[in-house]
């Protein structure tokens, strides 16, 4: 990524499909004149993500797109995109698997969070996996996306203690906590 020259902000698209407080943490840090990234777009696959709320909140514009027809919701994707201006995304909880035609037009700046010390609980119910596995941590990584799921090299990552009485639920709100911590963070890291 092209580094940051004068108080431009670089222009960036979350992309959600539920609670959005990942979002939400975005959109606050990046109003710091440290932060050097704007939101500029927030795209959903479904209007049904709660998240779409801080579209008006923060008074920033928001797209729902299936994802259902890969190639047409790409086409139309890419055309926001370049309409706003947006040089990286921010995937935040978005459920659904860029193509890779996809994430190869956007030259690799892409960015996602996981709930999971990564290489470790890929995918889904990373929570209930570490725990049934015994794991005495937990944590969450951002990292770049590449086309295969949760592989891309990693930015920043944090860990948490999971403690004999965490059910995936509190061990979730945990992780959250230290998400809201790392991805403003690691947005940082890219651009500076
Ligand atoms: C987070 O745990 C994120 O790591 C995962 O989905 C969850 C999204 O939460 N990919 P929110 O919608 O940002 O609250």
């Amino acid at each position: 990524m092209k580094k940051l020259t004068g108080p431009k902000k670089i222009k960036t698209a979350v992309f959600i499909s539920g609670k959005g407080s990942n979002l939400n943490n975005l959109i606050k840090f990046s109003k710091f004149k440290n932060y050097p990234y704007s939101v500029d777009l927030i795209i959903s696959n479904t209007n049904k993500a709660k998240g779409l709320k801080y579209s008006k909140k923060y008074g920033i514009e928001k797209k729902i797109i299936s994802y259902d027809k890969k190639v047409k919701s790409d086409k139309k994707i890419l055309y926001f995109l370049k309409q706003k201006k947006i040089k990286l995304i921010c995937l935040a909880g978005f459920m659904k698997i860029l193509s890779s035609n996809f994430v190869k037009k956007f030259k690799g700046n892409i960015i996602n969070i996981h709930p999971s010390l990564l290489p470790k609980y890929k995918g889904l119910n990373s929570h209930i996996r570490a725990i049934k596995n015994g794991e005495k941590f937990s944590g969450c990584s951002v990292h770049h996306v590449t086309s295969k799921l949760d592989s891309g090299k990693i930015i920043l990552q944090k860990k948490v203690k999971i403690s004999k009485k965490d059910t995936a639920f509190s061990l979730a709100k945990k992780v959250l906590k230290i998400e809201h911590l790392i991805y403003p963070a690691a947005i940082k890291k890219i651009l500076n």
